[in-house]
């Protein structure tokens, strides 16, 4: 007869010394969800459904908000807490099924490094975010009135 070990039982029998990891993995996915709360319907709100709503939703509605630091806070904010926590749940869920050492140890890097690329990529275009860049090509008159002002 096969006896399945309590739920409890550590995977590990004895902890490394140090910080523990899972546990504030753990804690992590808690704040970063009451964060998230906030942070995505706030996004949603003001995007979608005050002013115009969707309608108000162009170029330079962004460009606007890619202007205010507030906005740009706000934004980085959620990439940064979206993307630890999307990686930090998926690699849970590699631990959890990915039987195969080796396989689970590229899924985890895999995911980390896709999750820093895309956090540094979106980091950047959040903050260095210029609309004037390439306006001798843009049709919008209002855009080549404001670059031309600068
Ligand atoms: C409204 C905001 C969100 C809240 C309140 C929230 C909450 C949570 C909580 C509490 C957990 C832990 C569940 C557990 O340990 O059993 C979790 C897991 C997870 N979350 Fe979120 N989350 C949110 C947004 C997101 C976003 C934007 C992503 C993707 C980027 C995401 C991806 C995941 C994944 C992949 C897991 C692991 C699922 C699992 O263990 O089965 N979540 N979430």
């Amino acid at each position: 007869m096969t006896t399945i070990a309590d739920p409890r039982t550590p995977h590990v029998a004895t902890r490394r010394s140090g910080p523990n990891l899972e546990k504030w993995g753990w804690i992590y996915m808690r704040v970063s969800g009451v964060l998230l709360v906030v942070l995505i319907f706030g996004h949603l709100f003001v995007n979608l459904m005050l002013g115009e709503g969707i309608h108000g939703l162009d170029f330079a509605f962004i460009a606007g908000k890619f202007a205010t630091p507030f906005w740009q806070w706000w934004d980085v904010l959620m990439l940064w807490l979206a993307l630890i926590h999307g990686a930090n749940g998926m690699r849970t869920i590699v631990n959890d099924y990915v039987l195969h050492e080796k396989t689970r140890k590229v899924l985890v890097w895999s995911l980390w490094i896709a999750a820093g690329f895309l956090i540094l990529l979106g980091t950047l275009v959040v903050f260095t975010f210029d609309p004037c860049i390439g306006i001798e090509t843009s049709k919008t008159d209002w855009l080549i009135e404001m670059c031309a002002a600068r």
